[in-house]
């Protein structure tokens, strides 16, 4: 708990506060106003020749985020973490690569632990935890993407259900209006057993965040790919056709062209606006993905 005591600048001063609080970071002032809660005490505010201690107390109750991304080594996960980090939230990132090897500031500020989501010692990660990202998901063959699309966030969700943690966001995937012999692929199969079990553990605070095509910079091998070239300007194209194009999605599979990519950095800072508001649950699509982060960019 912090302190601030002022000095009185000349004897005649009526209150001589003393403000006591617990403060707040940048990210938490975004919240609604409820999770403020204030007490204040204002003693004796009369004037007195003598110097007399009057306080004003001002306690404030503030919920620290200590939120754990897994896959924060990732290209979404690096976004999250960069992010949260700018907003003051202490993150653990879990990955097997652990630590990624470039260097940056907010690379120093992430508590990076390397760990396999199947073997993990998840005591070593989730006590005091206030919320779990799940970034981990991606291609291969039928069976690879079953485990990790589908069993591995089970898996995560399970042990945050397990060690009582209040909040799951899970990065999913938009389904592009497929058809239903293309959806079952295991990696949609997989992304949809993992959001069942998120909103079945977590129903009144899990996240499922499904976006398209995510750009930015993407880091391989070291050299990064600047997916951002394409992904921002069809972005634009696609917003600025708006709803001249909105009739086509009724066309299986036009999704794959018409819906709008995603920056790396909104879908970080819609992440950010799931673990901050209490009031933001289920599953959101691509365009409720860039409305709640610009809340936070606000
Ligand atoms: N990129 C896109 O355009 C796009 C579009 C829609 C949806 N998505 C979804 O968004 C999510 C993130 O995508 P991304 O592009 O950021 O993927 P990514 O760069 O491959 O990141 C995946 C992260 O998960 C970690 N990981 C994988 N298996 C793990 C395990 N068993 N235990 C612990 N950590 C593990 C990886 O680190 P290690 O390998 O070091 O463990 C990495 O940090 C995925 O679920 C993806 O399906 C992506």
């Amino acid at each position: 708990m912090a302190s601030i005591f002022f000095s009185p600048a000349a004897s005649s001063a009526a209150v001589l506060p003393r403000v006591s609080f617990r403060p707040r970071s940048a990210f938490h002032s975004q919240r609604r106003s409820c999770m403020f809660g204030v007490r204040c005490s204002y003693a004796n505010a009369g004037v007195s020749d003598e110097y007399t201690s009057n306080t004003i107390d001002v306690v404030a109750d503030v919920r620290s985020e200590k939120v754990v991304v897994i896959g924060g080594s990732g290209f979404v996960g690096s976004a999250i973490c960069k992010a949260a980090v700018s907003k003051g939230i202490e993150i653990i990132s879990v990955s097997r690569s652990g630590r990624p090897t470039y260097s940056s500031s907010w690379v120093d500020q992430v508590t990076w632990v390397p760990g396999d989501v199947f073997y993990l010692n998840w005591d070593e990660v989730l006590v005091g935890a206030t919320a779990v990202v799940s970034t981990v998901g991606g291609f291969g063959s039928e069976e690879q993407m079953k485990r990790i699309n589908g069993e591995a966030n089970i898996v995560a969700v399970n042990a945050a259900y397990d060690f009582g943690i209040p909040k799951f966001v899970l990065i999913s995937v938009h389904d592009y209006n497929l058809p239903s012999f293309l959806l079952s692929s295991s990696y949609f199969t997989g992304k949809r057993e993992a959001e069942s079990a998120v909103l079945s553990k977590f129903p009144r605070s899990g996240v499922v965040l499904r976006p398209g095509f995510i750009y930015g910079k993407r880091r391989v091998d070291g050299f990064e790919i600047p997916l951002d070239l394409v992904g921002e300007p069809v972005e634009k194209i696609l917003s600025a056709l708006g709803n001249f194009i909105k009739p086509l999605s009724s066309i299986p599979a036009s999704d794959i062209f018409l819906a709008p990519p995603v920056s790396v950095d909104d879908l970080a800072l819609a992440t950010i606006n799931a673990i901050g508001d209490d009031d933001m649950f289920g599953v959101f699509t691509i365009e409720q993905i860039k409305e709640a982060a610009a809340k936070v960019r606000a």
